[in-house]
Formats: C-alpha cells, sequence, structure tokens
C-alpha cells in the first residue's frame, strides 16, 4: 500500500494464472498474482481506497468480509466490476483490531470465483484493542493461514464438481494453506501466532494438534476475545477467522490437523465432510528459539451488548435453500434495521444440511446458544456463525453509521453453494 493524500491506497488486479499445486499445473485466478491474493493492513481511524481492477474475461466483485463500511463501498452483488473495469471503494476504518478478509460475491457465482483462487486476508490494527505481549511480527511470529479444500481431476486440473451426495458443493480432498499443499512453517519464536482462515467454499475444519498439545484462542472473526481461552480443539466454519497462540519447544515439529467436525447433520454428515480428518500445516521449530512474553489471561475489554436495548426482534429459519423459505432476490430488501439501534436475531438451522449465518456490515455477538451462555469460541466479535441443527443462535448487532435506503447489505449461509443457490437475503440500514 502507499499513502496518498492522507489515504492508504492498495492495488488489487484480479487475474487468471496457473499454479501448480503439487498435482500438476492448472488454471487458477488471483490478485496480483496467480492465486489468492496480498495481505492488505490498514489502521483504525485510516481513510482507505482499493482500485480494485477486473483483469478477468468476466464481471466479479470483491466484498471486504467483516468490514463495517457503508453498502456501496462492501462489493457485494449489486458492485459489479466489468472485465477491464476499476473499481474504487473508499471508507474510514472503524472497529477493533482483528483478521478479516476479501473475496468476489458474484450472485450465483461466488462458488466458482473463490474456488477458482480470489481470495486474501484484510488484517484490521488498532493499538486501543490488541495486546502487544501476543506475538505480532508478521511473517516471522504472526502467520496469515488461509485453509482451503481442493479438488484435482485426473489430469491435475482444479475441479469444483460436487460429489454426487454432497449438498453442499464442492469437497475437496487435498488441502492447501495459502495456496501451498502439504505446508510447514518454521518457528523461530517460542509462541506464534496463527491468523486461521476458513477459506473453503464448504468444509468445515475442527482444528487439533496431532500430538494433542494445547493452544490458546485469543481472537475470534472481528477482534481479541476479553480472555484467552485454553483449548485442544477450535471449530471454523466458511468464512470464519481465529487467532490462535501456539507455544513449542526447541527442535520439535508438531502437526495442526483437523479432526471430524461435529456437524450435527446425522449419518448424512459423512457426505458433507463430517468424517474427514486432514494434516493442514507442519510446525517445524527452530533448534534455539526467541523468548515470546507468556499469552496474558486477560487480552480486550468487550463491552457487551444488551438484550435490553433491542428495538427488534427478528426470526431466520434456514432450510431447503431458502432463509424463511425466500430465496435471493436482488430486487427485495428483505426488512430495514434502523440506524443508532440494537437488534436480537433468532436463527435456526432446521434442515438436515450444514449451514452457517453470515451478516455483513456488523460484528455481532452471540447472546445464547440455546438458552445458553456461547461457548468460549463464540464469546468475542463475530460475524459468521456455524448454525448446529440441534440449536438456536440468539445474536445481537448494533447497526451505526451508515444509513442509505438504497443500497442493501446480504445476511446468507457462507457455504458458497447454498448462497449461489439463494440461501441469501437483503437489508438496508435506514
Ligand atoms: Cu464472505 Cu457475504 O460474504
Ligand atoms: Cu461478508
Ligand atoms: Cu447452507
Amino acid at each position: 500500500s502507499r499513502l496518498e493524500g492522507g489515504r492508504r491506497v492498495f492495488d488489487l488486479r484480479a487475474q487468471a494464472g496457473t499454479h501448480d499445486f503439487g498435482r500438476g499445473t492448472t488454471p487458477t485466478w488471483g490478485f496480483n498474482g496467480d492465486v489468492l491474493g496480498p495481505t492488505l493492513r490498514a489502521t483504525r481511524g485510516e481513510q482507505v481506497v482499493v482500485n480494485v481492477t477486473n483483469g478477468l474475461d468476466q464481471t466479479t466483485t470483491v466484498h471486504w468480509h467483516g468490514m463495517h463500511l457503508p453498502p456501496e463501498m462492501d462489493g457485494g452483488p449489486h458492485q459489479l466490476v466489468a472485465p477491464g473495469r476499476t473499481w474504487s471503494p473508499a471508507w474510514k476504518i472503524e472497529q477493533p483490531a482483528a483478521s478479516l478478509w476479501y473475496h468476489p460475491h458474484l450472485h450465483g457465482e461466488t462458488a466458482k470465483h473463490v474456488y477458482q483462487g480470489l481470495a486474501g486476508m484484510f488484517i484490521v490494527d488498532d493499538p486501543a484493542t490488541s495486546v502487544a505481549a501476543l506475538p505480532h511480527e508478521y511473517g516471522v511470529d504472526d502467520i496469515p493461514v488461509i485453509v482451503q479444500d481442493r479438488k484435482f481431476d485426473a489430469k491435475g486440473k482444479l475441479d469444483d464438481a460436487p460429489g454426487i451426495f454432497s449438498g453442499v458443493g464442492v469437497l475437496g480432498d487435498t488441502i492447501a494453506v495459502n495456496g501451498t499443499v502439504g505446508p510447514y512453517l518454521e518457528v523461530k519464536t517460542q509462541r506464534v501466532r496463527l491468523r486461521l482462515l476458513n477459506g473453503s467454499n464448504a468444509r468445515v475444519y475442527d482444528f487439533g494438534f496431532a500430538d494433542g498439545r494445547q493452544f490458546d484462542l485469543v481472537g475470534t472473526d472481528g477482534g481479541l476475545l476479553e480472555a484467552a481461552h485454553r483449548t485442544d480443539r477450535l471449530m471454523l466454519s466458511p468464512g470464519e477467522r481465529a487467532e490462535i497462540v501456539v507455544t513449542v519447544k526447541a527442535g520439535e515439529r508438531t502437526v495442526l490437523r483437523s479432526y471430524p467436525p461435529d456437524l450435527g447433520t446425522g449419518v448424512f454428515g459423512r457426505f458433507t465432510g463430517g468424517a474427514d480428518s486432514f494434516d493442514v500445516l507442519q510446525l517445524r521449530a527452530s533448534g534455539t528459539l526467541s523468548a515470546s512474553p507468556e499469552v496474558p489471561q486477560r487480552l480486550v475489554a468487550t463491552p457487551r451488548l444488551d438484550r435490553a436495548d433491542a428495538a427488534q426482534q427478528r426470526e431466520f429459519k434456514f432450510s431447503g435453500h431458502s432463509i424463511n423459505s425466500r430465496q435471493m432476490d436482488m430486487t427485495r430488501v428483505d426488512f430495514a434495521p434502523e440506524q443508532d439501534t440494537t437488534e436480537v436475531w433468532r436463527v435456526v438451522n432446521n434442515d438436515g444440511q450444514p449451514h452457517n449465518f453470515h451478516v455483513h456490515d456488523v460484528q455481532f455477538q452471540v447472546l445464547t446458544v440455546s438458552g445458553a451462555a456461547p461457548p468460549p469460541r463464540l464469546s468475542g466479535w463475530k460475524d459468521t456463525v456455524y448454525l448446529h441443527p440441534d440449536e438456536t443462535y440468539e445474536l445481537i448487532m448494533r447497526f451505526t453509521d451508515y444509513a442509505d435506503a438504497d443500497t442493501p447489505y446480504m445476511f446468507h449461509c457462507h457455504v458458497l453453494f447454498h448462497e449461489d443457490a439463494g440461501m441469501m437475503g437483503q437489508f438496508v440500514v435506514v
């Protein structure tokens, strides 16, 4: 990025290329390269501009997932970028330090565009909501980990055909991290922060280490947690992020894996990835390690949104590629929260399929999961949450800053095949 007239300017060009995932060379799409895109990084309070140039031969869009910004800058299905054109959204970064991401959002084509390789991380910095004692040297002890499953045909080309019983679109049998299959990370410090992003179209992961070691969960989609949570497992559905801190000993090796996730979809879960496990990333610790500070128990004070402040309650029922029995219609706005109000949304998965729920513009808090307090992994700022079919999720969120009766934000299932099939709706803030 560069500073120009007080604004931080980024250039992204979506382009076709080829990439070798270790199965031969396959056509891919990437931003400024063959696959994926650069990590964008900006600080709270900064004005940013991203010049998004479409070097592909078809229309796409670029959405800033997790970002609080005006709907016209959101990069959803209404902000089309035609081939050869440049779209330059500009906004002010106004949210806590977090690991966000960007990806295309063309209605009906999101799955294809993301699977072809268009995605990247967007890190927001904010001294007031970060913790100096956490590893923070990018590329050294602070590492983006974009996890995507990939499938290849007999010729080694990327294959996005869904399995016949899958119901969720493509599920790959090969894991790529930052576009690399069979990756390892050389760790030179006692502790390393991994910014995990599930950038997969459909696959849900349940991360843990092969040797059973525990790690510290320090952040979720929209920022750091109030308190570090020591655990040995972490589930992430498509679109979700988490920041974890792993402690290693000199000279050792350990493997981050994914274990069979509890999708809650019964016997058919095995057709949607519920029985699969994978090696994801090997950590190779150097013979000597630089010391890292302890992970502090208290991280960032987080104001709790209060149910008593809610002006509206809304219900969302997920089933059959629909939300509340309605499918996405670019010309229909489903509802209109008022600016500077708080709402509680009750969301339930009434289906035999795995779904999750993502809302644009806001970060929400999970008030309850089937009436109980949320588990630690759902206790912080979130923009995407897995909908376990046995549970009801109550989410609380506040709509601020950007009223625009003419331009909608999206809410949808982030299983991209479902999103494309119509499991999405629109709201405007008025
Ligand atoms: Cu990650 Cu509506 O998207
Ligand atoms: Cu989004
Ligand atoms: Cu779904």
